[in-house]
């Protein structure tokens, strides 16, 4: 039996950030990792000689957590090809061009956008996101759909559209009208407003040179040799109050405090004994991953560029509901052009029902009516396989179903025991990102540490 001060379980960031800050302050830890590499849901490959960054990616500025965390690894950052011209397909399957962030919608829609994304803006204003349920409205807010919400709001549907997009497809990448009006608050909220989430160029800001996984890789590093375990699946806690055995496929180790560093979907796959409080067991079963696929289609070249295109493509009503050009314009020599693109909920759905064929053929037959025929003949086509991955299971993020975030939302964060919780899922400001992977390792290690 291992014997450590804290025993973490899973090494994304999350994990991972714990244990550094819990080593720096001289404590023995040890990180137990169910796959084989670190990073969990950052993930950067090399496909048949592409590099691709097949889990997060972006960096934007107000995720303060990462560019600080960024700085102190010496990790150096890069833009986002967006010169050009942007496309848009609208509710009439009219193709059109535009600059800026604000689609070519007709000027009744453009106002209706305009006045939805300011109210969702007030609401924002108006909650902590790490208390999502003291909003003023909130318990309103999370008996309602974000669809219905909407609906409420507006008679244009393609107002509706837009803005059911950034939150829905998007973001937490389940249909509108299966989570709250109050978790669409939250995940303006945690990017510090509403307006954040339709600028485009301000959420998908930057990139890591060498991509986003370098952090988690370079966390792991800083550790001492034999602190990360690997290939080291967690299956049973059993815990006092005065500490924890975790036990795996390959051995058990004891902690005077053990950290759950995984989604919230995931803490319920480990058996606890004694088992966990009942209201710990029943709000995981509230809580659920989105789906999205992440496609990733490189071209001989970036051939959009030639035509004055950004390379960034939005339309409510296309397969690929959201696309940009995600060229590694930090890889010397690189003549070739990657787009990366989304299908989300139930679009994901119906196309994972068909065969890798057929899926392939009508994404890029959506990729063509964004950029054009030369948009159906790439020489490399890359499907992320997260919502099959057993350690993840979706893509990007968990979230409440409606009416549990006030619920349960207040247990999500309490330790029970030596045990506590945290991964990016349950954040605040950086909810579903590195940015609140890192908030969290920090608050429960500072947490530990005042113990
Ligand atoms: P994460 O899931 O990364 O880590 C948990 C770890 O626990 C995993 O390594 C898992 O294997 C391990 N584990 C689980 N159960 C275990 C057990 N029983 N025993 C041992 N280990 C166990 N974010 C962002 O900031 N910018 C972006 O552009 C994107 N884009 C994006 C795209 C895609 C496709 C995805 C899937 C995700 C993103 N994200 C993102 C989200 C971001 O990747 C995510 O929020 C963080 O990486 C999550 O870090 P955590 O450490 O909290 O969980």
């Amino acid at each position: 039996m291992t014997d450590v001060d804290v025993v973490v379980v899973g090494a994304g960031v999350t994990g991972l950030t714990v244990a550094n800050r819990l080593h720096a302050a001289g404590r023995r830890v040890v990180v137990l990792e169910a796959r084989d590499r670190v990073g969990g849901r950052l993930l950067t490959e090399d496909h048949e000689g592409v590099r691709l960054e097949v889990g997060g990616q972006w960096v934007s500025p107000d995720q303060t957590a990462l560019l600080a965390l960024l700085d102190e690894l010496g990790l150096e950052m890069y833009s986002r090809y967006r010169a050009g011209e942007s496309i848009y397909i609208g509710r009439d399957g009219v193709r059109r061009t535009f600059e800026g962030e604000k689609f070519p919608v007709s000027a009744g829609t453009a106002a209706e956008v305009e006045r939805l994304v300011k109210e969702m803006d007030r609401l924002a204003a108006q909650m902590d996101p790490l208390e999502p349920w003291e909003h003023p409205d909130a318990e309103e807010l999370d008996r309602i759909s974000f669809a219905a919400w909407l609906a409420g709001q507006t008679d244009d549907p393609e107002a509706r559209d837009n803005v059911g997009l950034y939150v829905g497809p998007a973001m937490l990448t389940k249909p509108a009208h299966s989570f709250s009006a109050l978790s669409a608050v939250l995940m303006a909220a945690s990017a510090g407003g509403f307006s954040h989430l339709v600028d485009a160029d301000f959420i998908l800001d930057r990139r890591v040179v060498g991509g986003l996984q370098r952090v988690p890789l370079a966390l792991a590093a800083r550790l001492p040799d034999g602190a990360v375990h690997l290939d080291e699946a967690v299956t049973k806690v059993e815990w006092t109050d005065g500490g924890a055995t975790v036990l795996t496929g390959r051995g058990s180790y004891q902690g005077r405090h053990v950290v759950l560093a995984v989604p919230p979907t995931l803490v319920s796959r480990v058996q606890y004994v004694p088992a966990l409080p009942p209201v710990q067991a029943q709000m995981r079963q509230h809580i659920s991953f989105g789906l999205v696929i992440k496609l990733h289609v490189t071209y001989e070249t970036p051939f959009w560029r030639e035509l004055g295109l950004s390379g960034t493509a939005f339309s409510p009503y296309s397969l690929v509901h959201e696309a940009y050009d995600n060229t590694n314009e930090d890889v010397e020599g690189e003549t070739r052009g990657t787009l990366v693109g989304f299908v989300s909920d139930v679009k994901a759905d119906a196309l994972l029902a068909l065969d890798p064929e057929t899926r392939k053929r009508r994404v890029l037959e959506a990729l063509a009516a964004y950029y054009g025929e030369q948009a159906l003949t790439p020489v490399h086509y890359y499907e992320s396989p997260w919502m099959a991955d057993e350690w993840t299971v979706g893509a990007f993020g968990t979230s409440f179903d409606i009416g549990s975030l006030t619920r349960y939302g207040r247990h999500l964060r309490s330790d029970v025991g030596p045990l506590a919780f945290a991964s990016s899922d349950i954040a605040g400001l950086g909810f579903q990102h590195v940015d609140g992977a890192i908030r969290m390792g920090e608050a429960v290690a500072a947490r530990i540490l005042d113990q």
